[in-house]
């Protein structure tokens, strides 16, 4: 696994953080004369197209700050057929959700997601790939860490509680609060209690280092991507966030050291005894050799906060920020935590949170609205003949335009109209409709009797062909439909926030925990709005990223009763 994605996970650290750093930066001026060079290149490169490909034809400076609405256009032109564009980060052929399909289960030989993030992260100058262990870290993921948060969730929520009583207002009359720096560093502390355990998580020194990994990260290859390829193997030593993270991989080293000494030299420890963290799963997982070896712990603690903190964290700024806008949805939800909550005991309990339906839903159209603008980056490794006659040679880097499929009235009627409901209303039709379904993108219609909609067409989509005769295309066989199919953590075609196929995010069932038990808490005990006539905050968009706004005030008032 590469941990992190520049262009699918939106830990979007945005414009301010990078202007910040670069006006504390004391070699400024310098570097704005060399950055001044780079740009003037890069903006002249003329990164070459494929002839046969339609073409979105938009200057290509025009991406940096308008990603978001230039995907959507470019979606609403071509829709159905593949198409190519001229972004920040060079020529990329975006691939619609109709032909996804085809793509998604073809072996890493034939279509590359390790090598298009790490080209994207410019790992031969970051350093920033899990390697050989990206395999661990992902099992590792979907088995332990969810399992793990169901268990802890009670836990978690007195941590929740402590950071509460620490850094969030009382609140007894409307307060305003700045949601986005706090929810960075809640998401750091209830993620650290699952990854580092809890000796470390409330360290403001491995805090500090996990929060700002993600950060130094995004602004190193930012400024790298400036320079051409032939220029990078110098323009690397004018980059000074590649110390920094070569300097906070020594730091998370030499914190974490001590505790993986201490707990392999207890040797008479059993199964049961042992710590439940990452650090003690993957200390089991890797082999005799490297157990010792502390800098794989530490750059793998460090890729998962990359991976994790700031994805976790904008969703749930983004679930605040709609919540306030839309009041109705806080009783609906409100009423919903009070039922499955109801008995103090009901945090032990590790049903307590798939019992959120409806909260699932909210920030599942949270998420839709406010989500990732491209998905499924990939790289094409042997040439691939999709079904349309597209002809995609190796080189190829792809995308998939996810700003745009969130939008499309196809597959979200009324797409532009925030419904918190819309997926729990799909669940309960789907619980007493009929069990077959394909999986290729099936529009939805409204239903004439009803205010939700249905599935209408049954159009599974043929598979791609590829130059290697072993390579399978993806399965396309009808699967059964079942009202899991809208749940928050289901992905599809048209439903690619978490990514599709064997890349797919494996955080997710983690996020959605995490995301549950700050909601249902923050419902419980607050009431919550924007100033009289104020919008939902603005989202930043920064090349391929997006975040909700940093600075953003909500007001927060403590509920008397619950
Ligand atoms: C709302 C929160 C999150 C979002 C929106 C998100 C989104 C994504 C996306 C779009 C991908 C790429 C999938 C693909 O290319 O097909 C991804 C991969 C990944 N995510 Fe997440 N993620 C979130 C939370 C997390 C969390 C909490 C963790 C860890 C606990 C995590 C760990 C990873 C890892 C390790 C990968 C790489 C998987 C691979 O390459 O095989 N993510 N995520």
């Amino acid at each position: 696994m590469d941990a992190f994605h520049i262009q699918t996970l939106n830990f979007t650290p945005t414009a301010n953080d990078i202007s910040h750093q670069i006006q504390t930066n004391s070699r400024f001026i310098y570097y704005a004369a060399l950055s001044t060079i780079a740009i003037c290149v890069w903006l002249f490169q003329s990164p070459k197209r494929a002839p046969h490909v339609l073409a979105y034809e938009v200057p290509r400076r025009k991406w940096m700050f308008n990603a978001d609405t230039l995907v959507k256009d470019s979606y609403g032109k071509f829709r159905d057929s593949v198409y190519q564009i001229r972004s920040t980060e060079g020529v990329r052929t975006i691939i619609p959700p109709t032909l996804v399909g085809e793509l998604k289960g073809l072996p890493e030989d034939t279509l590359s997601a390790k090598t298009a993030v790490s080209e994207a992260m410019l790992s031969e100058y970051t350093h920033l790939s899990a390697d050989a262990h990206s395999d661990i870290l992902t099992l590792l993921l979907k088995t332990k860490a969810t399992h793990n948060l169901q268990r802890m969730i009670s836990v978690l929520r007195e941590e929740f509680k402590f950071i509460l009583a620490a850094e969030f207002p009382t609140c007894e009359d409307w307060t305003p609060f700045r949601v986005q720096p706090f929810m960075v560093r809640a998401v750091s502390r209830l993620s650290g209690r699952a990854f580092v355990g809890s000796s470390l998580s409330r360290s403001e020194e491995w805090m500090g280092v996990s929060v700002n990994f993600a950060i130094t990260a995004f602004i190193a290859v930012t400024k790298l991507q400036f320079f051409p390829p032939w220029m990078r193997p110098v323009a690397q030593y004018l980059v000074s966030e590649l110390r920094t993270i070569r300097k906070d991989l020594a730091k998370a080293q030499a914190l974490l050291e001590p505790l993986i000494e201490e707990r392999l030299n207890q040797t008479d420890m059993s199964d049961s005894d042992k710590p439940d963290d990452f650090i003690q799963w993957l200390s089991d997982a890797l082999p005799d050799e490297e157990k010792r070896n502390y800098f794989i712990q530490a750059k793998m603690q460090l890729l998962l906060s990359a991976s994790s903190i700031h994805t976790t964290s904008n969703l749930t700024t983004d679930c605040i920020y709609d919540l306030a806008v839309h009041q109705e949805m806080q009783d609906i939800l409100r009423e919903e935590a009070m039922e499955v909550f109801a008995e103090e005991d009901a945090w032990e309990r590790r049903d307590s949170i798939a019992k959120l339906k409806k909260m699932d839903s909210f920030i599942k159209e949270s998420q839709r609205l406010s989500g990732n603008i491209t998905s499924f980056i990939r790289k094409v490794m042997k040439p691939i003949d999709l079904s349309d006659g597209t002809h995609l040679p190796s080189g190829t880097s792809l995308l998939t335009p996810l700003a745009g499929i969130s939008f499309d009235e196809r597959y979200f009627p009324d797409p532009e109209v925030f419904d918190g409901l819309r997926f729990w209303k799909l669940r309960q039709q789907r619980q007493s409709s009929s069990p077959i379904r394909p999986s290729s993108p099936t529009p939805l219609t409204r239903s004439p009797s009803s205010s939700t909609y249905l599935e209408t067409t049954t159009t599974p989509s043929k598979s791609a062909t590829t130059s290697s005769p072993s390579s399978p295309a993806s399965s396309q066989s009808p699967t059964p439909l079942d009202s899991s199919k809208y749940q928050f953590t289901s992905i599809g075609d048209t439903n690619q926030n978490f990514g599709l196929g064997k890349h797919a995010c494996p955080g997710r069932f983690f996020a959605a925990q995490e995301i549950k038990l700050i909601l249902s808490h923050l419902l419980l005990n607050y009431d919550i709005k924007l100033r009289d006539g104020e919008a939902r905050p603005k989202p930043l968009v920064f090349m391929m990223t997006k975040s909700p706004s940093q600075t953003a005030e909500v007001l927060f008032r403590r509920r008397k009763a619950i």
